[in-house]
Parts: structure tokens; sequence; C-alpha cells
């Protein structure tokens, strides 16, 4: 509970009830992990037992590795650290990516759907009782990447709920469009909604939707649900795996790939924008670093936005030809008004690999080995997660080069490698704040990181502010009258006719 007192005409006391939940995405779990193995191909024992001695491995680690995905041992001490941190939030959001980076291996549906049962588990029975709510990620599918929008969709989708136990998280009142389409929408208390949804039907690799105008019918579907909470004034948080708009890893100067096919990353853009006062918060993964995305919609002001949680895995991909960073292992704490679901905060915890590694007695099981990284909105000196507040924050981070750095280490949970010179910087704060290929398009060929498309609004002249400026005024006029005649009352009945001038108002 939060308490302000208030000074408006009456002291009050206003209280703000303060909830909180966890964000945990892209663990990545790799079952054949090696302390042993041969760190040019994700920590795996070489077939060729020559080859594995030719590498001369002493230890890759037990919590894993920069260059290797997460062994079991990392995801077993991401969760019980969660639990040690807050047992009990009000819900968890898991925002896909439950399989390895492989590209040797043909793990197959089997061993995808057992993967993410395994966590699936770990979650719930480490959590009882609390709400957990899962995305399909690029790396929840077999082969990685793509799934399809036809007939052979729906078993797929029947996989996540009977193999991968998905039905003991999802309501089965939900399961209706989950089956159709691999999303569904939750409601967590009355007022406040979750929409989970499928973005690999959108994802640009995903060669079977791209030529598709509504895969899945989920823009359908999103319209109507999002049609539905603006009706019935719910808040909502869209919650899944990949973001809309543009990567931020790319070789210094150039620019990204747009991380949805760009028809559908419109499509998206306009029912975010249409429905954006409805739209109290959007939470995705996929890109594993720690990121904020402000969205202007092609209107030229500011009016949404989404907070990128970065990853358990520690992978990065090893060419260097790429710029590609390693990262600690992260989760993440978000607090929320249980009130009117604002987005308040969030705390960032991450583990130092380098140093878990490096422990030589093996640690106590049920103790937390994360630590926190730092609070965004304390950090930032922000009230909160709102879009004005991130706004605020880019703002800062455009012209504050300390600020920046800072970002910059916290972009990687802490494991800072690279310096990021003003040509990566353009590749971040463009990835930031335009999402649009328009606007994206816009902020490389300018000099400030602009990528408004149309002139700003001068301001006080949006239909939403004259509305509420005329109120006012109506308002004021209203009491001003009330209090006269009233005060004329008095005076009347008191007989003091000196005053009776008012009598003409
Ligand atoms: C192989 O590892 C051993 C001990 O871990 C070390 O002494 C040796 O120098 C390594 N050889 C090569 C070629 O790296
Ligand atoms: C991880 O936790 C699961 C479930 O508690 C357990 O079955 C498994 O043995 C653990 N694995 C490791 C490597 O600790
Ligand atoms: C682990 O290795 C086995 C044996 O090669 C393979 O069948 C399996 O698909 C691999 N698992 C994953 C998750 O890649
Ligand atoms: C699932 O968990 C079991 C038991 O801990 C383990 O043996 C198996 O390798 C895991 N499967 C995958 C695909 O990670
Ligand atoms: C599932 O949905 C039904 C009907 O909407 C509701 O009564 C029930 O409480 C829900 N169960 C959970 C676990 O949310
Ligand atoms: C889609 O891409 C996959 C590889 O990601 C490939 O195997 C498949 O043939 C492609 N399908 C089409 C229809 O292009
Ligand atoms: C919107 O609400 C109506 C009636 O309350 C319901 O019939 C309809 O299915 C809802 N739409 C969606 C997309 O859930
Ligand atoms: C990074 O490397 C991958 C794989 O080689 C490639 O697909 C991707 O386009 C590269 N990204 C950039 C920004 O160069
Ligand atoms: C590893 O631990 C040793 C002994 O505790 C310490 O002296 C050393 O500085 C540590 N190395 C790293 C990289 O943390
Ligand atoms: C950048 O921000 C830091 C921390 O808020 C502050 O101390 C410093 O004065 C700022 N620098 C500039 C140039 O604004
Ligand atoms: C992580 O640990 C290493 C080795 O102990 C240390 O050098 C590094 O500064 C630590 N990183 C952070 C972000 O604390
Ligand atoms: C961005 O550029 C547009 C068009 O050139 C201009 O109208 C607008 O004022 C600029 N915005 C900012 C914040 O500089």
């Amino acid at each position: 509970m939060k308490c302000l007192i208030l000074f408006s005409g009456f002291w009050t006391v206003w209280c703000e009830d303060v909830g909180c939940f966890w964000h945990i995405t892209d663990t990545h779990v790799d079952q054949n992990y090696s302390r042993t193995g041969n760190v040019q191909n994700l920590c795996h024992e070489d077939r060729n037992r020559l080859q594995s001695k030719a590498n001369n491995v002493s230890d890759n680690g037990l919590y894993g590795n920069y260059l290797c995905d997460s062994p079991q041992y990392l995801i077993n001490a991401t969760v019980l650290s969660m639990k040690y941190i807050q047992s009990t939030p009000d819900f968890i959001i898991w925002t896909g990516d439950n399989l390895p980076h492989t590209e040797d291996f043909d793990p197959g549906w089997d061993i995808t759907f057992e993967a993410i049962r395994n966590t699936t588990l770990l979650l719930t029975s480490t959590f009882p009782n609390v709400p957990i709510l899962p995305s399909i990620g690029n790396h929840d599918s077999f082969p990685p990447n793509i799934l399809p929008a036809d007939n052979a969709a729906s078993n797929i989708y029947k996989g996540y709920l009977e193999k991968g136990r998905w039905k003991d998280l999802i309501n089965e009142s939900e399961w209706t469009t989950f089956v159709q389409g691999g999303y569904y929408s939750h409601l967590v208390k009355p007022g406040l909604r979750i929409i989970s949804l499928n973005t690999i039907l959108w994802y640009e690799p995903n060669n079977l939707t791209a030529k598709l105008t509504d895969p899945g019918n989920q823009f359908q579907w999103l319209d109507g649900i999002l049609k539905n909470s603006s009706k019935f004034s719910e808040k909502v948080y869209i919650i899944g795996h990949v973001p809309p708009g543009f990567y931020n890893r790319g070789l210094p100067g150039q620019k990204c790939g747009p991380t949805f096919h760009l028809p559908h990353l419109e499509s998206y853009l306009n029912i975010l924008h249409k429905y954006s006062p409805v739209i109290s918060g959007q939470l995705y993964g996929h890109l594993h670093v720690d990121m904020f995305q402000v969205y202007q919609y092609n209107t030229g002001v500011f009016k949404g936005s989404s907070l990128l949680a970065s990853s358990v895995t520690p992978w990065h991909s090893n060419k260097n030809d790429n710029v590609s960073i390693p990262v600690n292992p992260s989760v993440r704490l978000i607090h929320y008004s249980r009130t009117d679901a604002r987005l308040l905060e969030f705390d960032q915890y991450y583990l130092n690999l380098t140093k878990a590694n490096n422990i030589t007695k093996m640690p106590e099981e049920k103790t937390n080995v994360y630590e926190l990284l730092y609070s965004f909105a304390k950090f930032y000196g922000v009230p909160d997660l709102s879009t004005e507040s991130l706004v605020q924050v880019y703002e800062i981070l455009k012209r504050n080069k300390t600020v920046f750095d800072s970002f910059f280490t916290f972009l990687s949970a802490g494991e800072r490698t690279v310096d990021c010179d003003s040509a990566c910087k353009v590749t971040q704060i463009c990835s930031v704040s335009c999402s649009s290929s328009q606007e994206y398009d816009m902020c490389f060929k300018s000099s400030d990181y602009n990528c408004s498309t149309t002139p700003n609004p001068p301001p006080h002249t949006s239909k939403d502010s004259v509305i509420i400026y005329v109120s006012i005024c109506f308002v004021t006029v209203a009491i001003i009258l009330l209090l006269l005649i009233v005060v004329r009352k008095f005076w009347i009945s008191s007989g003091r006719s000196e005053y009776s001038r008012f009598t003409s108002i």
C-alpha cells in the first residue's frame, strides 16, 4: 500500500494498492549442455570424442556459459531465486522461447513439448496457486521460427495444452481461441485483462504466414477483444514473445531488420493505436536485452510503450562479423497499481555468471543466487512506467551520455563487453522510439534521432485537451455562479442591500 496525502480543497489520504508480478522469458534450456562440451558448439559434447579432446575443455560452468544456452541447473536456480525474492506475486508472465538455439540436432515436436512441460511443472510446483500466463516463442516450435496458420495448426496448439501441460495454466474457457491460433485473453481480476498474443504468426522468418493478411484471425480477434475491453472499461496488458518494431543488435550505423512481416507490423500498430487508451502495458521478450519502446503510431505524438525483458539464457552468437553481445541471466519483478493497472516500477534481478561460476563449493539448494541490478523508475528518476515517463527517459538518453552509458550496461544485464559509440547509439535510440518502417527510415536520416513523420502539434490543440479545457471552464463558471447565488441569498437575508448590484447576474 502506497499512500499520498493530497490537498485538494480538503486534506485527503489517497492510497494506492500496489501489487507485483514476475516476468520470465527466453529460458532456452538445453538438455545437452555439458560442462565439458565444445564451447564452439553450444557446449554440446562432440560426437567425435577425439575432436572433444583437441578442444581441451576445462569447465564451461555450473550455471552456464555466454556462448551456450541454459543448463537445467540454471533454470532451477533461477526459479528458486524468484521464489526466494517474491513467493506470492499476483501472477507470473512467461513469454516464451524454451528450446535451445541448436542447428545440429533435430529435436522434433516431442522433445519440444517435453522441454516446455519441464518448465511448466517447475513453475507450477514452485509457485502453487499463482496464475502463470504463457506465450509462444519462436523457439517453442519445430522447426524453430515457423508456425502454420492452416488446419494443421490446431493439433500443434493442442500439443502445448496437453503435452506441454499448458492446460494447467490456461483456463478451459480460454482454450477455444488458443486451439485456433495460440492466443487467449485472461481476466486477472475485474478491470484488468491480460491478452497473450501468438506473435510467431507475424514473425519475419515465418514463411508460412508471410502472404496472409490475418494469420489465425488474430487481428480480428484482437480488435474484438479490445473493443469489448473499452466498452467494459477494462485495462489491458498485452503480452507476447516478439515485440513490434526493429532490432537493436546490428552492425554499427546500419539499419536492423523488422521483427514482423511489414504488412503485419502495420496492422498491429494500427490496432495498438486505435485502442491506446485501454492498453496500460505491453510486455515482450525475444531480444534477450533489457529495452523499452515508445510508440508514435505514425502520429508524431507518443501514445504507447512497451517494456522488453532480458533473457535467462546468457547465450550470444560468436560470429564476429556481427554485433552480438553476451548477457547475464536475468528475471524481472514488475510493480503495478491494483487500483488502476498503471505500471509503476520494475526491479531487474541478474545472476553475475562469471562470479557464480567461480565458486568452488557446490552451493546449498534453495538459496537466492540473483542480485538486484537496478530499479528502473528509481534509477531514471521518473514517477512510474507510464508512456509519459518512458518518453522522459528516452529524452534523457538522447542527451545525457552518462545516463546512456548506464542504460547500455543494463541492456546486457550488467555484462558489459563492448562500448556503444555514436553509430551504435543511433541504432539503440531508433529502435527505442521508431517502430513503423517510415519512422525507422526517417530516424536514420535525421541528425537527432527524430522519426516523426508529422510535425509536432502545438500544445493544447488536440481534441481531447480542448474538451477538457472547455469542461474545466464550464465547471468553474458553474461553481462561481453557485457561490454567487448562495452569497446573494445570504446578503439578502441579512439585509445587505449595498451588494444588490449582483442581482443583475
Ligand atoms: C589443455 O588444458 C591443460 C589443463 O587444463 C593446460 O595445461 C594446457 O595448456 C591446455 N592445452 C592447450 C593446447 O590449450
Ligand atoms: C530441476 O528441478 C526439477 C524439478 O524440481 C528436478 O526434477 C530436476 O532434477 C532438477 N534438475 C537439476 C539439474 O537440478
Ligand atoms: C539432445 O541430444 C539428443 C541426442 O542427439 C537429441 O536427440 C535431442 O534432440 C537433443 N535435445 C535438444 C533439446 O536439442
Ligand atoms: C525434462 O526433465 C527431465 C527430468 O529432469 C530430463 O531428464 C529431461 O532431459 C528434460 N527434457 C528436456 C527436453 O529438457
Ligand atoms: C475459469 O473461468 C471460469 C469462468 O470464466 C471461472 O469461473 C473460473 O474461476 C476460472 N478459473 C481460473 C482458475 O481462473
Ligand atoms: C520455410 O522455411 C523453412 C526453413 O526455415 C524451409 O525449410 C521451408 O522449406 C520454407 N517453406 C516455404 C514454403 O518456403
Ligand atoms: C465481446 O463481447 C461479446 C458480448 O459480451 C461477446 O459475444 C464476444 O465474443 C466478445 N468478443 C471477443 C473477441 O471476445
Ligand atoms: C547477424 O548474423 C546473422 C547470421 O549470420 C544474420 O542473419 C544477420 O543478418 C546478421 N545481423 C546483422 C545485423 O548483420
Ligand atoms: C574467483 O574466486 C577467487 C577466490 O575466491 C578470487 O580470488 C578471484 O578473484 C575470483 N575470480 C573472479 C573472476 O571473480
Ligand atoms: C547527466 O545525468 C547525470 C545523472 O542524472 C547528472 O549528474 C549529470 O549532470 C547529467 N549531465 C548532463 C550533461 O546533463
Ligand atoms: C561480475 O563478477 C565479476 C567477477 O567477480 C566482476 O568483475 C564484475 O564486475 C561483476 N559484474 C557486475 C555487473 O557486478
Ligand atoms: C521532427 O521532424 C519533423 C519533420 O521534419 C518536424 O516537423 C518535427 O518538429 C521534428 N520533431 C522534433 C522533436 O524535432
